[in-house]
């Protein structure tokens, strides 16, 4: 035998589910009564946490997923990394579809762990930022209006 010992790998994602959760704790949800959380980790390794914030004007409401991207971007922040999702339920609740486009603004893949809470028990799956929103709407370069030169 040689060569180092196998390090245990830090998982990033139980770190965030941890952070999630507090973020869950914190939802003004009065209408729908129905708790998320969110934190996402940058490339610097800054976490991020959201929680949806509910509205008697009910459109006007938001998701934790972005209010989480929201303070990123308002902190000065762009490159998620990954991200970890906590809802009530047996099975961690998958994130809407404006949500996963508001994503992938500011990450084409990431790794996101989806938590449902029941009681004491967590339920954790993992899946990808690409499996959830594939072929997301993006504009071809030619008509992206980000690289548009100022008038
Ligand atoms: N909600 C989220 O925060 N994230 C999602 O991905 C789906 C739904 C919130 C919106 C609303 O406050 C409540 O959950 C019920 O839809």
């Amino acid at each position: 035998m040689s060569g180092e010992p196998t390090r245990p790998q830090v998982d990033l994602l139980a770190a965030l589910v941890a952070e999630a959760r507090v973020a869950q704790a914190r939802a003004y949800a009065p209408y729908s009564g129905f708790h998320v959380g969110a934190a996402l980790l940058t490339k610097s390794g800054r976490v991020f946490v959201g929680c949806n914030v509910e509205n008697a004007s009910y459109p006007a409401g938001i998701c934790a997923e972005r209010t989480a991207i929201v303070s990123m971007i308002a902190a000065g922040e762009r490159d998620p990394v990954a991200m970890a999702i906590v809802t009530p339920g047996k099975r961690g609740g998958s994130p809407c579809g404006i949500c996963r486009q508001t994503l992938s603004e500011f990450a084409r893949d990431m790794p996101i762990a989806l938590v449902g809470v029941d009681g004491d028990k967590e339920a954790r799956r993992d899946t990808r930022l690409a499996a959830l929103l594939p072929d997301a709407f993006d504009f071809e370069p030619e008509h992206d209006p980000r690289s548009r030169k100022s008038p």
